[in-house]
């Protein structure tokens, strides 16, 4: 029997809700597929701050190193808004990605066809030929404008200056342009480089390297584009992306777009990978206004369970299955309150986990 050593910071709002019901997939995935699971419970973000006083301890960042896989659920909300950028528990997160050196994030969306109806785009623009877009983001998640140096808000009140850098070494961009063309690779074998190249010197580095990558990778073709270009034609012309290679910032706006372009941000999981860790988590935030009412959509948390069985137990067949299960509870109509219409009543949380797991018990019988 094979092992599996997950690490989870469940972490604050809906985080704990939805991670519950993910961890009832992937134990029933487990006990299916004859994985030994051992999970660990960790705290993160605000949760961690009341009882540390930090948003994450040396040790749990350290114990997340020595994990197969850490899962996250959400961090943040109001309680700490007001604290210092570098206090807050969005430093937690940055700070456990920096650490395990998850340097790729992989955050796939694609539109379900039971959600034709919840995507605010039309349907002849949000699917082609009866099947709708189906892209993954490939974030850069370690570099960019969100680690760049100098960075600082520096002079006297009313007179202050603030900055942050956007910086990229050759090595870094190639090792995220490679994980892009693998990806392409095993999908469509299309990829599309996002930049500000007209712009930006380190984006005109960014586009130079990764053409240069082109040549190893014949059977992926490699397009670029202008970031606000992109975003318009993510828009307009969804079916036509594979693959999207991206900045840090880029990939974090545009990857909320194609949340919303799919129904719910609440439906998007993704993996974070590096040379030996990963880091999994869904793409939604800490939604503290509905944290704790049972309300939240544990889809994201659930599909993020699939990426970790592909990803780091490399059980494409559990994986597979657990997507299976997402798309027929939302073929036979489930709804949690974000993707419900008017008219539709909604399930909440646990009863939308509970239809999941009972679709996948049955595939993996
Ligand atoms: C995301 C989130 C995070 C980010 C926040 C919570 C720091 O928006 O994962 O997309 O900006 O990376
Ligand atoms: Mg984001």
């Amino acid at each position: 029997m094979s092992k599996l050593d997950v690490l989870v910071l469940a972490g604050d709002g809906i985080g704990p809700e939805v991670t519950v019901e993910g961890l009832k997939v992937l134990q029933a995935a487990c006990k299916a597929g004859g994985i030994a699971l051992a999970l660990e419970h960790g705290d993160f973000g605000g949760a961690s701050i009341d009882k540390h006083g930090e948003p994450i301890t040396g040790a749990m960042l350290d114990r997340a190193r020595q994990a197969d896989g850490v899962l996250l659920g959400a961090c943040g909300g109001p309680k700490w808004d007001k604290l210092a950028t570098d206090k807050r528990p969005e430093k937690g997160l940055l700070g456990l990605r920096a650490h395990m050196e998850v340097f790729a994030n992989l955050r796939p969306a694609r539109l379900f066809a039971a959600l034709a109806g919840a995507s605010p785009l039309k349907p002849e623009r949000s699917s082609s030929g009866g099947v709708g877009f189906d892209f993954v983001v490939v974030r850069e998640l370690v570099g960019g404008l969100y680690f760049g140096s100098p960075r600082f808000i520096e002079g006297s009140p009313g007179n202050r200056r603030g900055a942050n850098t956007m910086t990229y070494t050759e090595n870094e961009i190639r090792r995220i342009g490679r994980v892009a063309f693998e990806t392409a690779r095993k999908r469509r074998k299309k990829l599309t480089s996002v930049d500000k190249a007209n712009v930006l010197e380190v984006m005109a580095l960014w586009r130079e390297v990764m053409t240069s990558l082109a040549p190893e990778y014949p059977d992926v073709a490699l397009d670029h584009l202008y970031v606000d270009n992109c975003a318009m034609q993510l828009i307009l012309r969804p079916t036509d992306f594979d693959v999207l290679v991206t900045e840090n910032m880029f990939g974090d706006i545009l990857s909320d777009l194609a949340a919303a372009a799919t129904g719910s941000i609440g439906l998007l999981p993704s993996a974070a990978v590096g040379e030996r860790n990963a880091l999994y988590e869904p793409v939604h935030g800490s939604a503290p206004d509905i944290a704790g009412q049972g309300k939240a959509n544990p889809l994201a948390s659930i599909l993020t369970i699939a990426m970790l069985l592909e990803h780091t137990a490399r059980r494409s067949d559990l994986a597979g299955a657990v997507n299976a299960a997402v798309e027929a509870v939302l073929a036979a109509g489930l709804r949690t309150a974000d993707l419900a219409r008017p008219g539709e009543t909604a399930v909440g949380t646990v009863a939308m986990g509970d239809a999941v797991l009972r679709e996948v018990q049955k595939r993996l019988a």
